[in-house]
């Protein structure tokens, strides 16, 4: 046979328009579009469906290690299955660095990690520690193998860091020439908040939300954009929540700078009112930024429609309501300061997506396309290989059903998560097979793909990363590399 699989009948979403065309697949990629593909080792008919590049999760935290020697209770296979029951066949996720520690160490033991699952994976360096040691040395060690952006927090003990740390690590990614990512909320306002919402009292899971409102959101934005503005390094500003931070990015891009802005579908389907549920049940719906109002989600699609915000990632940063490792770990009734934040979203991010926005008209098919897979790998650095549908791309497709009609449920879900915050919501549109690289890894719900066949990704430089070469004054104490 010509080709080892072919995809027959299906309309084809490019993100921009759809064709009804077959797809031809060879040795795990792509190798021709037409009308008609007749002699294929495997005939895959979708007839009825569209056929989506696979998705691409941006941002999303895996098994990540702890210092104490434990990790996160979602490890690199549960991921795998649930990114796969969504249609979504490769992700970012994020090497940890903690305090006092170097990256090279973790970075090796993530490779690791990461290779027991079945998602082709690339990496973000988170960095909590930039020193001398940490920055000039082993750093760029780890970048030089691929790992193409280093992930900040602004808020977080002990993540966080100063606005000269910040500045530190952005200088360093514009040498090296990386994506920084940012987490932006105001540390301090938030502690201090949190600190007076203590001493009144108000401990529930709903406080949560009460303890970082946009305004920190905001003000974190507005601060992570001016001193990537200062230092001329392009940043994508991560879970945007509301729409007083994307107008600080709408702002900042309509000058012309380098940034993005990423939202999540907790942003677009979760509320604050989730975590003011009875008892400790507020826990479930706990992330950070904190999910906000429905007016809110109105903004937050205008934002999107308006191409402020143009990728949507999960965020998926699982704990179990249950168990020891779960939402109380420190306590049935924990103080929502002390409830650990994030949660599982792998499997629900297409079809909450679709469903909100294609089947209700917020968005377009090509809008979904895009903000789901081709905008996070063009922005990653992994396009045209991935979040294409194109000859010469990694075969890696969703086969999805727009009328598909679907209850939320966690065992849809297929996370090693004992939850799901969207449990219960209706939803218009799923996915019935993922394809990786050729292998139809889900079909009907049922996974099936073999532990060990995930692949690293590296990154090699890119353009859409470039610093732009404008600096205040024109005076350019850190240039670039090879300008
Ligand atoms: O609450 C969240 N989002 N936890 C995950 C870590 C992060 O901030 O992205
Ligand atoms: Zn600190
Ligand atoms: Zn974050
Ligand atoms: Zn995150």
């Amino acid at each position: 046979a010509d080709y080892d699989l072919a995809v027959r009948g299906g309309q084809v979403a490019t993100g921009f328009g759809t064709v009804r065309c077959d797809i031809g697949v060879k040795d795990g990629r792509i190798v021709a579009l037409a009308e008609r593909i007749a002699d294929a080792a495997r005939v895959i008919e979708a007839g009825g469906l569209l056929v989506l590049p696979g998705g691409v999760d941006s941002h999303c935290h895996i098994e990540e290690p702890q210092p104490g020697g434990g990790a996160n209770e979602e490890s690199f296979a549960t991921a795998s299955a649930a990114a796969f029951a969504g249609g979504t066949t490769s992700v970012v996720c994020f090497i940890p660095q903690w305090k006092g520690h170097g990256v090279w160490d973790r970075y090796v033991d993530y490779r690791a990690r990461a290779a027991k699952g079945m998602l082709d994976h690339s990496f973000h360096q988170i960095i909590s520690d930039p020193t001398d040691a940490v920055m000039d040395d082993e750093v760029p060690r780890v970048v030089a193998e691929g790992v193409r952006s280093l992930k900040v927090f602004l808020t977080y003990e002990p993540l966080h860091l100063s606005d000269a740390q910040y500045l530190r690590v952005l200088t360093k990614a514009r040498e090296l020439g990386c994506l920084v990512t940012v987490h932006c909320e105001n540390y301090d306002a938030i502690n201090w908040r949190t600190a007076e919402l203590l001493k009144h009292g108000m401990t529930a899971p709903k406080y949560h939300a009460w303890a970082r409102p946009p305004v920190v959101e905001r003000e974190a934005t507005h601060r992570a954009i001016a001193l990537a503005e200062l230092v001329d390094q392009p940043i994508q500003v991560f879970h945007v929540s509301c729409a007083e931070a994307a107008e600080e990015i709408a702002r900042a891009q309509a000058r012309g700078v380098k940034v993005w802005g990423e939202t999540c579908p907790q942003y677009v389907a979760l509320t604050a009112a989730d975590m003011d549920r009875p008892g400790f049940e507020g826990a479930k719906f706990m992330c950070s930024p904190a999910p906000r109002s429905q007016e809110e989600h109105a903004r937050i699609w205008e934002m999107i429609r308006r191409g402020t915000l143009d990728v949507i990632s999960s965020d998926h940063c699982a704990f179990s309501y249950e168990g020891d490792k779960g939402k109380r770990q420190n306590g049935a009734d924990a103080v929502f300061r002390d409830i650990p934040n994030g949660i599982p979203g792998f499997a629900a991010r297409l079809p909450v997506i679709f469903s909100e926005g294609v089947s209700k008209g917020r968005i377009t098919l090509d809008d979904f396309v895009r903000l789901t897979s081709t905008n996070p790998a063009r922005l990653m650095g992994l396009a045209p290989r991935k979040g294409m549908i194109a000859v010469g791309a990694d075969a890696d497709l969703a086969l999805w059903d727009p009328r598909k009609k679907v209850t939320i449920t966690n065992a849809l879900m297929q996370h090693a998560i004992d939850y799901t915050p969207y449990e219960g919501l209706e939803v218009t549109g799923w996915p019935v097979a993922t394809i990786r690289r050729g292998d139809v890894v889900m079909r009907d719900g049922k996974v099936q793909a073999e532990p060990g066949t995930g692949r690293f990704l590296p990154r090699a430089p890119y353009d859409l990363i470039r610093p732009r070469g404008v600096v205040p004054d024109g005076f350019d104490p850190a240039p670039p590399a090879g300008r």
